[in-house]
């Protein structure tokens, strides 16, 4: 019997497609496209096989969160961008579909405007990562490299 390769999916939300052009003093030099395949990368050395998504609309987004029960996800890395602090739908897809994910942000969402501080998909997740620019996503999947062994 063969035991499938982990799946972990890495969501990214609205306008994390422009980052590397997009203030990049707070967001880093880093095109989503490196950090993708770095990730792709890092997990396949770790035995995971990790899948990226990113989409600028909430809808998609939650269609993609929605097909996760299908395709036997064990994990989600989520930056859901600016839904993070307006969206309930996307919220609730995550409590829906069970999947146990980490929300990773590149900025320390806490030093920055008030409208940040306050994330609807917190409360749910097994941990948040902030302010560590790129690093967080590949930290994040080390940690689920460790909880699923
Ligand atoms: C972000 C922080 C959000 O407040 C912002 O809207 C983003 C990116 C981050 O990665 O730091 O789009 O999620």
């Amino acid at each position: 019997m063969t035991i499938a390769t982990p799946r972990v999916w890495v969501l990214n939300g609205p306008n994390l497609n422009l980052l590397g052009q997009r203030e990049p003093h707070i967001y880093g030099y880093e095109s989503l496209q490196n950090i993708e395949q770095n990730l792709i990368q890092h997990g396949q050395t770790m035995g995971l096989n990790v899948q990226c998504f990113q989409s600028n609309h909430e809808g998609q987004f939650i269609d993609h969160i929605h097909r996760a029960t299908a395709e036997d996800v064990r994990y989600f890395i989520i930056n859901a961008g600016a839904y993070t602090h307006t969206s309930i739908a996307i919220r609730d897809a995550l409590v829906g579909v069970k999947v146990p994910y980490l929300e990773v942000h590149l900025s320390n969402i806490y030093a920055r405007e008030a409208f940040r501080h306050h994330s609807h998909l917190s409360a749910n997740a097994q941990a948040v990562v902030c302010g560590m620019g790129s690093a967080g996503y590949f930290y994040a999947l080390d940690f689920i490299k460790k909880n699923l062994a």
